[in-house]
């Protein structure tokens, strides 16, 4: 029977989190991980995973459907909702930063237009500063605002740099570093206290021998 219902974050999360989870020992045949199904279940039957879009996350470990989540901080910052985060997974590292064209003047420019996926983010870091601000909420492929005229500047979560680099972009400055968390709903913990505790126990020692290079 199924103990417990994680939900996780498509996309550049996905393998790293899956690795992850093999790595606890969880197995997984390989049709399973080369199909394109959405809730899978682990060999064992114990755990069920559901892949769902990065914001939603938070969604569906909020309203009970998943016990737990693996998510970015990125989107929980973004995110108003009350979920537990017992763990910090040290995968999916990156940066949500300001950004802006390599010559464009953010200092002279009365209301700065800011591009962003993450406009609570965006409108936090900009108010603790006083700076006025017009958000632009966009759903994807940010860089392109500044380039084409859309904002001033953009706030976007940065991995590699290729992308800001690509389209004459630069970092102006680094809000928050971000990287994954085990999320759980708050009722999951009391009820389903011990599978929820094996769970966080068994990726807590997968974590501390990667750091120890086991
Ligand atoms: C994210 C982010 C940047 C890019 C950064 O977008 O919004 O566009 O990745 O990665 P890099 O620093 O390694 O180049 P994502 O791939 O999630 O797609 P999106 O444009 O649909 O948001």
């Amino acid at each position: 029977m199924t103990e417990l219902t994680i939900a996780i974050a498509k996309g550049r999360l996905q393998a790293e989190a899956l690795d992850l989870l093999t790595s606890t020992g969880l197995g997984f045949s390989i049709e399973t991980l080369q199909s394109r199904r959405l809730a899978i279940e682990d060999e064992s039957g114990r755990y069920r995973f559901i892949f769902v879009t990065p914001a939603d996350v938070p969604v569906y470990v909020e309203h009970g459907i998943a016990d737990c989540g693996i998510v970015g901080r990125d989107v929980l910052l973004e995110s108003a909702v009350d979920l537990l985060q017992p763990l910090s997974l040290n995968i999916g590292a990156c940066r949500i930063v300001v950004a802006a064209k390599n010559d464009a003047p953010l200092g002279q420019l009365g209301m700065l237009r800011v591009a962003t996926k993450y406009p609570r983010i965006a409108a936090r870091h900009f108010g603790a500063r006083g700076v006025a601000v017009d958000i632009i909420q966009l759903s994807g492929s940010v860089e392109l605002a500044p380039v084409l005229g859309l904002a001033d500047c953009i706030v976007d979560l940065v991995e590699t740099g290729k992308t800001l680099q690509e389209n004459g972009l630069s970092i102006v400055e680094v809000i928050t570093e971000s990287t994954a968390r085990l999320v759980v709903n708050r009722a999951s913990y009391q009820l389903n206290a011990e599978a929820v505790g094996r769970l966080i126990k068994s990726l807590d020692d997968t974590l501390g021998r990667r750091a120890r290079g086991d």
